[in-house]
């Protein structure tokens, strides 16, 4: 495992909003939860659909196809954790936002 470019911090999500980049062949979701970025795995683990289109609320983003919540920090859906998503460490350094991948 090793941090990789994955965006320019220019491209970070607005303040509780998310968005979709790719990274070392993943899709992989960045949200800005109340000020802090995390990364986290795209793809819902109900149907599919992208996070990074979602919304955040209550300090979860919340797939925007049904409506499942995910903890950004441990990956964990609310309702069920033995659902779990990746979650990655990410930094930022010089402008650069890497996570490690
Ligand atoms: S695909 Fe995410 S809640 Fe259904």
């Amino acid at each position: 495992m090793a941090f990789t470019k994955i965006a320019s911090q220019s491209d970070l999500p607005a303040l509780n909003e998310a968005r979709e980049f790719s990274c070392a062949g993943k899709e992989i979701c960045i949200a800005n939860v109340n000020g802090a970025y995390r990364a986290i795995d795209n793809i819902c683990l109900h149907q599919g659909g992208p996070l990074g289109q979602g919304m955040i609320e209550d300090g979860k983003i919340v797939c925007p196809w049904h409506g499942w919540q995910w903890d950004p920090v441990s990956g964990e859906a609310a309702h069920n954790p033995r659902a779990k998503l990746n979650v990655y460490p990410l930094k930022i350094e010089n402008g650069e936002v890497l996570i490690e991948i």
